[in-house]
């Protein structure tokens, strides 16, 4: 596919970018002191769990989680060069895109007690994730974890969601941690996990965020028998297969992954 020009104000929709293309951005919004969510103004087929690569061109192309498809929407925390040059953008701005790629959440019958969890920015795809299963899920708990409570993010969003539901829909449970105690419950939201698996309340679990606490999640799963599906980070450079650089133990994670199945339902 040719790149198509879109001029600031314009909306797009596309299947795939095979090359990266550009777009206007639609809207900043700051969620903390490190985090911002950018809005484009185009839309994309994808599903909650892939991912776009994000190209500033002659500086870097990475990968961010798509928050939403329609429109195409990415929460950006600044932790070096390319992702606080992504926080200088305005709206009017442009950002070149490439995807959607890899494996979304898939669900794999309706009926079922969720849990999705995020640490940090991997809140990003979850919210998506929620809207588009609840009216097939029993329940849902989201636990939300971060360092301190300046760093939670999505709750508000998280809970207009809950809000939103109507009385015979799935219930909502929302529970957030943050590692200094000052939010939610004090620890890691790996222990709130814990807690509702060792109650019997959960049929699958959902997760994105550090490797270390998916490691954690992924032992707590099988501890329990509880299928999981988490979403893995590895440095990505073609996001097609090819260059073999974000391999993780034997998994080329922009094909198979960032959505990797660990146990069945
Ligand atoms: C599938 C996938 C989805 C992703 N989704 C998102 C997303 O939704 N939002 C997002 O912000 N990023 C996301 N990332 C990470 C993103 O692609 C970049 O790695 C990140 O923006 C850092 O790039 P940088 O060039 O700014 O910093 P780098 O130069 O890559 O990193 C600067 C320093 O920060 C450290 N660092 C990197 N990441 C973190 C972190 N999370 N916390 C603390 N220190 C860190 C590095 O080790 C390095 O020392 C995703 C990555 C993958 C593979
Ligand atoms: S990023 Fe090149 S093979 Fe996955």
């Amino acid at each position: 596919m040719q790149p198509m020009s879109v001029l600031p104000g314009e909306a797009a929709s596309s299947g795939a970018l095979h090359l990266p293309t550009p777009f206007s951005i639609r809207s900043v919004e700051s969620d903390n002191e490190r985090t911002k969510t950018i809005a484009l103004n185009a839309s994309l087929n994808a599903m909650p769990g892939q991912f776009v690569m994000a190209w500033l061109p002659r500086f870097d192309e990475k990968p961010f989680s798509l928050v939403a498809a329609d429109p195409v929407t990415l929460m950006v925390t600044a932790v070096g060069p390319f992702s606080n040059l992504l926080h200088r953008l305005q709206p009017g701005d442009m950002l070149w895109i490439r995807g959607p790629f890899g494996r979304a959440f898939r669900l794999p019958q309706p009926g079922l007690r969720a849990a999705f969890v995020g640490g940090g920015y991997g809140v990003a795809p979850l919210l998506w994730l929620a809207r588009a299963w609840l009216p097939k899920l029993n329940a849902l708990t989201v636990i939300i974890g971060a360092r301190a409570a300046a760093e939670l993010l999505y709750v508000d969003r998280f809970e207009a969601l809950q809000k939103a539901q109507s009385e015979n829909a799935a219930s909502v449970d929302i529970i957030t941690s943050t590692e200094d105690g000052s939010a939610g419950a004090a620890g890691l939201a790996t222990d709130q996990l814990s807690a509702r698996l060792s109650q019997g309340e959960l049929d699958l679990i959902c997760a994105c965020g550090p490797h270390g606490m998916l490691a954690a999640i992924d032992s707590l799963g099988e501890r329990h028998a509880i299928p999981r599906q988490l979403s893995w980070e590895a440095y990505m450079r073609c996001a097609v297969g090819i260059c073999g650089s974000c391999e993780l133990n034997g998994s080329v994670l922009c094909l198979d992954g960032p959505v990797l199945e660990h146990g069945s339902v």
